[in-house]
């Protein structure tokens, strides 16, 4: 090939100006967008939106503008979710307008890392800092943003297993182990825990899933039980992981009384509290988490509770050095090796040492611009707004006898079921099946389901900032609307 300069390829725009022009007119729409989208409803793909996506791979391209003229037309209109005020599905955070300009600015920086040869280092640090002041964790601990609470569980529980296992599990790995490892949740605890403990390497069966109480909190006295008859039977009961608001019902365990057990049996705790950690900036739910500071290693996400944009979470722990010696490359890594004879403060800021990637989207830039922009009071108050809606959503259920409360409100989540006169506990659970049902075809998202103790259940699951009280008189309203239809044609 001879050399020409103008088949010099580059993805940068051909025309600036025609590129500026693009680029206002996509952060104008996206702010329109945000403007009204909480005042609609999600709406599933239609089959013209779905198939206008299924295309061939295009050779040369149709260019920026057509492509996002595809989006707009077939993609956005369906893209609502969360972001509706009238959300309360499984745990789905609604992010903010400010969160999207955040991810425009780490979008455009693109930076690979947190390197200590820009501002990024610093910022990672400064907003950890932060997020260990507002949870009440140890100023000395150290941390990572990650994507979201199942990676901040993962890292978290890696932690866990390289430092307590018998053997240097870097070498020796889990086949090396002499006494089989075991691990300890209550059965509402999430299962993107279990994924952990599978891609650990420990095996699914060596997780416990250790009963409740009638709040939905881990039994003591059967995790007590269940370690005994482990260490009895040969193996090593390593970790028991506290839930800090459990995905079913928002139910705390008693983190103290766990990190008292941990204590005593020299075991790690872990704590999952990707969402439920936030009521510690609540003025009255904070106590729910008090002992969350013993935790060995904690796991929360942003995304959530927090607003902040999806694919944010993050792990702390209180084993500085044991978090690096997990992930740190070796010696043999010429490249990217770290010296761990350093000061361990040098090396707290250098999330590519912290977690399982390398290159990074910088995270933290996200989480120091929105804790800068509304401080932690605003986010506070957020929180607690959430919380006062889900009390006065469990009032108007518990007012209202066709519906009854199916497990005790702890938090931001109400469990209910219509439930009018007359019916066998079977047709209950058949008639809140099609009413979840029913609220999928024609409004998804206001309400999702799950089985607590064998009992087919609704659930509102509040983290929704666009809420507003009336909306939960709408909620109650329509579900029972659903409800008495249905009931007729019974
Ligand atoms: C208690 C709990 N842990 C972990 C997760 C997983 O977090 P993510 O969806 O951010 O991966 C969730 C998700 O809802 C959760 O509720």
């Amino acid at each position: 090939m001879t050399y020409s300069k103008k088949h010099e390829e580059t993805l940068d725009p051909e025309n600036w100006d025609t590129f500026r022009v693009l680029g206002h007119k996509m952060l104008d729409d996206m702010i329109n967008y945000l403007e009204t989208v909480g005042q609609k409803q999600h709406r599933l793909a239609t089959k013209e939106e779905i198939s206008a996506i299924k295309k061939p791979l295009s050779r040369e391209g149709v260019g920026e503008e057509q492509a996002y003229t595809e989006f707009v037309e077939s993609m956005m209109p369906s893209m609502i979710a969360q972001k509706s005020a009238r959300w309360w599905g499984w745990v789905v955070g609604g992010g903010s307008p400010y969160g999207m300009l955040t991810s425009m600015l780490t979008g455009g920086l693109n930076l690979p890392s947190d390197d200590s040869f820009s501002a990024a280092y610093n910022v990672n640090r400064q907003a950890l800092d932060w997020v260990k002041e507002m949870l009440n964790y140890p100023k000395d601990s150290s941390g990572i943003f990650v994507t979201g609470g199942s990676e901040a569980n993962f890292t978290g529980l890696a932690v866990a297993r390289n430092t307590m296992a018998e053997v240097d599990m870097k070498t020796a790995g889990v086949q090396g182990v002499p006494h089989k490892m075991t691990v300890y949740v209550s059965e509402e605890g999430h299962h993107c825990l279990e994924r952990s403990v599978e891609l650990l390497g420990l095996g699914k069966d060596t997780l416990h899933w250790i009963p409740t109480d009638d709040q939905y909190r881990i039994r003591l006295d059967l995790l007590r039980e269940s370690i005994d008859t482990d260490r009895r039977n040969g193996f090593h009961p390593f970790c028991v992981i506290g839930c800090a608001g459990t995905v079913n019902t928002g139910a705390f365990d008693d983190l103290n009384a766990l990190a008292d057990i941990a204590a005593k049996e020299r075991m790690w705790l872990h704590v999952d509290g990707a969402f439920g950690s936030w009521v510690k900036i609540s003025e009255t739910h904070k106590h729910l988490a008090d002992g969350l500071e013993r935790a060995d290693s904690l796991a929360v996400d942003l995304h959530k509770w927090m607003s902040m944009p999806y694919g944010l979470g993050c792990t702390l722990t209180r084993h500085p050095r044991e978090h690096l010696k997990t992930f740190v490359y070796g010696e043999e890594a010429a490249y990217v090796k770290y010296d761990l004879d350093k000061p361990i403060e040098e090396l707290l800021g250098t999330s590519m040492f912290m977690g399982l990637r390398l290159c990074n989207e910088t995270l933290p830039l996200k989480v120091y611009l929105l804790l800068r922009a509304y401080g932690s009071e605003r986010f506070g108050r957020v929180v607690q707004q959430n919380l006062d809606q889900i009390k006065y959503l469990e009032g108007l259920i518990r007012k209202d006898p066709s519906f009854e409360i199916s497990a005790p409100v702890s938090s931001n989540i109400v469990c209910f079921r219509y439930k009018p006169t007359g019916l066998s506990a079977d047709k209950v659970d058949e008639l809140n099946r099609l009413i979840f049902q029913g609220s999928l075809e024609k409004t998804p998202g206001i309400i999702s389901d799950t089985t607590i103790k064998g009992r087919y259940t609704l659930r509102a699951c509040n983290v929704n900032h666009r809420s507003k009280m009336e909306d939960f008189d709408w909620l109650v309203a329509e579900v029972k609307r659903i409800g008495e239809g249905l009931v007729s044609r019974m």
